[in-house]
């Protein structure tokens, strides 16, 4: 396995490797397969080896007020959370606004997203639960969580194969159905279908990773409404310059 995949869950590598040998066999295909769908699924959203040890440094050495602006480096190094950094301060206010404050946040295929925890308005105490297959970030984000003081702890696991029982008052699928519908196409439609929660957070980038824009909002739009068409949820829709949120509630 190449170096800048070593730290990903290696049962969720063996489960893609499986998969993708029923369309390629046993061939050097396999193996390119593989690597091309873990770069579109982790690497691509990277600029190499997160420099975790110095992160964790300085969220230690932290006064209050240079927390969010260490977050924001932090944040800054994976392409997913650094096209929300220009809307954090608006993000989360807007989309919990009416929302009753929730005692426990999921956070799936979380990236380094649970580093914009000080932008959330939670209280410290909320439990906060981060989940993703980059055991390296999930290693990180539990002492980051530590390092701020916050109630909260990241764990591995595969929300594409594997996905455990996922209950919370919110939960975030932040950018990540198409992510893991690049690995199973039905993945998105299960996990709508078994999340319970009282308020989900559906989230889809409206520029490529190059920033071209042109009809991705549209596409995605109605990628969401066939992917929500049928299942018991009442959904309003929030548009922010580089991300299209749809918030969902039980029926
Ligand atoms: C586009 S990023 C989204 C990150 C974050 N949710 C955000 O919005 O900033 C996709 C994330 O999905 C994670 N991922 C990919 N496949 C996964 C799987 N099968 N199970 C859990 N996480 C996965 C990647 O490691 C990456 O952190």
């Amino acid at each position: 396995m190449a170096p800048k995949y070593r730290m990903l869950d290696p049962a969720f590598v063996h489960t893609l490797a499986a998969c993708e040998a029923t369309k390629h066999g046993r061939t050097k295909e396999l193996v390119k397969a593989v690597k091309r769908k873990l770069h579109q699924v982790v690497a691509a959203y990277g600029d190499g080896p997160p420099p975790y040890e110095d992160w964790l440094a300085c969220l230690r050495a932290a006064s209050t007020d240079q927390i969010k602006p260490v977050c924001t480096r932090i944040l800054a190094a994976h392409a997913s959370t650094r096209e929300r950094l220009s809307e954090l301060d608006g993000f989360y206010a807007t989309l919990l606004d009416g929302v009753s404050a929730p005692n426990s946040v999921l956070d799936l295929a979380c990236g380094l997203n649970p580093m914009t925890r000080p932008w959330m308005p939670l209280p410290t105490a909320t439990s906060y639960t981060a989940l993703d297959v980059d055991t390296a970030a999930v290693r990180f984000l539990n002492l980051a969580f530590q390092a701020l003081g916050y109630a909260g702890t990241a764990d591995i696991a595969d929300l594409a194969f594997a996905p455990p029982v996922l209950r919370a008052d919110l939960v975030l699928l932040l950018k990540a159905v198409p992510c893991l519908e690049q690995l199973d196409k039905t993945a998105g439609r299960r996990l709508l279908e078994t999340i319970q929660a009282n308020c989900v957070l559906v989230s889809y980038p409206v520029a490529s990773l190059g920033g071209r824009r042109k009809g991705m909002a549209d596409f995605y739009d109605r990628h969401f409404q066939a992917l929500v068409a049928g299942l018991p949820w009442r959904v309003e829709r929030f548009t922010f310059y580089s991300e299209l949120v749809f918030r969902l509630h039980p029926e």
